[in-house]
């Protein structure tokens, strides 16, 4: 590389380390090691954990009781994957307060709710135990959270709870009550039921905007090995080529300061 400051010399830094006293090479490879240290870190560390919500409040109400209050919202959960676990006893699935409070109290009407309904699943659907118990992937709240929907959605959670949006939601998508595996037909996330989830919002949306991969975008290797590679070099190359023009400069800083110090026969 040629070097501005001092036409004639090819890397001016690098010349001083390989001639000048020892300090200077120690500085050097503080820096380099530092710097190997930060990618690597960078590069290996997990993402942290998206925050999910706590469970809402217990209730006394009984499931006979719930049936007879709210008939259709407790038929379409009876049949669905979490009802048909939960009347199986099996604790780990939601119950009537398993995502909301007590429906009477109007908080599923509220705007905040709505922004909270990912976390809502969340805990659960990124619960380690939960999930590996269950055969579940445990990564459909951080796929979910990967998409434009939901990193708008944790956005105005995070920033302004407030905030009315449209950004589809869990429920949106896989409905609130009727749950089913995507596998199922009865599932509105089947392939032959998808578009027609998107269309309530995306008017004139055709066959080919439905793509899995709207719900949850996923990284890794099996699902989609190019965005996986990608991601990586980005993960490693950033860090890369930063770390390395501030090595430069910081060099570049030194042998200005060592110049000026031994009188400037250098420049
Ligand atoms: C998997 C999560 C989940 C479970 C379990 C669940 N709900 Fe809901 N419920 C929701 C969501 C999300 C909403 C918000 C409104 C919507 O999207 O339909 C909601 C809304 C409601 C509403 C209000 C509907 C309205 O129009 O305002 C009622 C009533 C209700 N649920 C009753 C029940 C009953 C009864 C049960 C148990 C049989 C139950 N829910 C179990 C997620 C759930
Ligand atoms: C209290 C914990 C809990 C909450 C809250 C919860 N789930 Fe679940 N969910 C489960 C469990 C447990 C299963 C597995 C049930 C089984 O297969 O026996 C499950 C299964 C599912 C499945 C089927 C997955 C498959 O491939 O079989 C879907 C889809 C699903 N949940 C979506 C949601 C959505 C959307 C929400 C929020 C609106 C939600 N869940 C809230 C515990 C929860
Ligand atoms: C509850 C409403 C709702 C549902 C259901 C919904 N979306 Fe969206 N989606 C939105 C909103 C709102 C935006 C933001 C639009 C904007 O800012 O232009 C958006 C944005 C998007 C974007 C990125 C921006 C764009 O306009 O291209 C894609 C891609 C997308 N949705 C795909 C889907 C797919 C695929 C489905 C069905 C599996 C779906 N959406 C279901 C509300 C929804
Ligand atoms: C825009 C629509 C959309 C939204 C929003 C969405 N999903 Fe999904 N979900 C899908 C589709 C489509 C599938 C089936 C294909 C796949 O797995 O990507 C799916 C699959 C699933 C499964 C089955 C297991 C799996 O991953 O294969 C679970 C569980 C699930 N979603 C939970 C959730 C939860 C929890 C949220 C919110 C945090 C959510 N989904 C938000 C569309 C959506």
């Amino acid at each position: 590389m040629a070097n501005l400051h001092h036409p004639g010399k090819r890397w001016a830094p690098v010349m001083h380390l390989s001639k000048e006293g020892n300090d200077l090479k120690r500085v050097a490879c503080l820096c380099v090691c530092s710097l190997v240290l930060l990618i690597a870190l960078a590069a290996c560390a997990p993402p942290l954990p998206a925050a999910v919500a706590s469970a809402p409040p217990t209730s006394a109400v009984t499931a006979e009781q719930w049936a007879e209050r709210y008939p259709m919202e407790y038929a379409q959960w009876a049949a669905s994957v979490h009802g048909v676990a939960y009347l199986a006893g099996d604790m780990a699935a939601p119950g009537c307060t398993g995502c909301h409070g007590d429906p009477a109290g109007g908080e599923t009407r509220t705007v905040p709710f709505r922004l909270n309904i990912p976390a809502k699943c969340g805990r659960c659907h990124a619960d380690q135990q939960v999930t590996a118990k269950h055969g579940l992937p445990n990564d459909t709240y951080e796929s979910y959270l990967k998409t434009f929907h939901g990193a708008t959605v944790a956005y105005y959670r995070a920033t302004d709870p407030a905030a009315e949006r449209y950004e589809a939601v869990c429920s949106d998508c896989h409905a609130a009550h009727a749950i089913h595996a995507p596998s199922d037909a009865r599932s509105s996330v089947a392939p032959a039921n998808l578009l027609r989830a998107c269309v309530k919002c995306h008017q004139g949306a055709g066959p080919a905007f439905a793509t899995t991969a709207d719900g949850h975008f996923r990284t890794d290797r099996m699902a989609s090995p190019l965005l996986y590679v990608l991601e990586l070099v980005y993960r490693i190359g950033i860090p890369l080529i930063i770390g390395a023009m501030l090595l430069y400069i910081l060099l570049d800083i030194l042998h200005r300061v060592r110049s000026r110090a031994g009188g400037g026969n250098q420049s």
